[in-house]
């Protein structure tokens, strides 16, 4: 069965083929990240229409690198939710035109389940049941995966997600939008030693996470600079900051992930969405793995970050468990909130 998976929850616009038989066969992306750049974060009308324009130039050019006619796709999975409504809109409205065009069947997907199973994309597979650390933009969540659907919330965020501490953080730096990959890219420079920032619940019972706080210390921080604004601070004491907020954060993601595993028995872990592509939180988890013997999985780089593949085979994991899912209706609507524990089991 061949899926085509339409991503467009955001500020990526994504369409990949992926095939149960011969795996992903293509996939192509388009990042806004340079148009909302100069907003400073995602501007969800910017987001939308940019999203027309690229969707019908990724689908070719994912057919073209398959070597595939738009007929040989048996079904169509594309993001229902969550995420920015206009944006889902116009993925969704793609999605479902293009199968009733095609008179194929579609399925909604949800976004995070597409960054849950995205591990199972990489050549070196977790078999179910893991323990997933969800660290993206708008998520930060523990949960315990028995199998597709089959989700199990331990904790989440009670405030800010990991991703928009970082992209926070980095932008009290003066760093770029987004600010994740830049203030770790900074902080390889820090003194480590320089600024202690508090971890907050590092020592809570629960696997909940408070990232605000974080955020706070290093406006703190700038501000009781001698330099009082961060353009003045000097390049190295920013890269200090930067290694403050980068050690607090890694010292909270890992010792909750540890716990959690202590506490469910589980032996591989998976990190999913974009911080997940983030160094320091690598180097710190494969350490705390070896320490107390278990095993990390992480998706492929390229697909940390929002893309159509998560989709494509997201919708294809549903569709062979549930091929009842496949359905004739193009009648769509979009889940811009939608928690992931409503999904049923695959
Ligand atoms: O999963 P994702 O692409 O989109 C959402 O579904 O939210 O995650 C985007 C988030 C942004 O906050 C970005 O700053 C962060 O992931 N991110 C990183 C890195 N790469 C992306 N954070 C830290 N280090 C990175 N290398
Ligand atoms: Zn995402």
């Amino acid at each position: 069965m061949i899926v085509l998976g339409v991503e467009s929850s955001c500020d990526e616009t994504g369409f990949a083929l992926y095939d149960t038989e011969r795996g992903l066969l293509s996939h192509a992306l388009h990042s806004q990240v340079a148009m909302h750049e100069e907003y400073g974060g995602v501007v969800p009308e910017l987001a939308s229409r940019d999203h027309i324009r690229r969707a019908i130039p990724l689908l070719d050019e994912v057919l073209k690198r398959a070597d595939l006619p738009a007929s040989n796709i048996d079904a169509i999975a594309y993001t229902q939710g969550p995420g920015l409504a206009g944006a889902l809109l116009v993925g969704s409205s793609v999605a479902c035109s293009l199968a009733l065009a095609l008179d194929k069947p579609v399925l909604g997907v949800h976004h995070l389940e597409g960054h849950l199973l995205s591990p199972l994309l990489a050549s070196e597979r977790p078999e179910f049941p893991f323990l997933a650390l969800l660290v993206s933009g708008g998520h930060t969540q523990l949960m315990r995966v028995d199998g597709v659907g089959s989700y199990t919330l331990l904790g989440e965020t009670l405030d800010d997600a990991a991703g928009e501490a970082f992209d926070k953080s980095a932008k009290l730096l003066g760093l770029g939008y987004p600010g994740g990959p830049a203030i770790s890219r900074l902080a390889e420079f820090g003194d480590p030693t320089a600024y202690t920032l508090p971890r907050p619940m590092l020592h809570s019972k629960d696997f909940n996470f408070s990232f605000s706080g974080l955020k706070t210390a290093v406006l703190t921080v700038v501000k009781n600079h001698e330099e009082k604004v961060v353009a003045n601070i000097c390049e190295q004491d920013k890269a200090n900051i930067a290694r403050g907020f980068v050690d607090a954060i890694v010292d909270v993601l890992t010792a909750k992930c540890v716990n959690a595993m202590k506490h469910t028995g589980l032996k591989r872990l998976v990190i999913a969405g974009g911080v997940g592509a983030n160094k320091q939180l690598r180097e710190s988890l494969n350490a705390a793995a070896a320490r107390r013997k278990f095993k990390v999985y992480y998706p492929e780089l390229e697909f940390c970050t929002d893309n159509g593949a998560m989709i494509a085979f997201a919708g294809a994991m549903r569709l062979e468990r549930n091929p009842a899912l496949a359905q004739r209706d193009y009648a769509f609507t979009v889940r811009p909130r939608w928690p992931l524990d409503e999904l049923e089991a695959a």
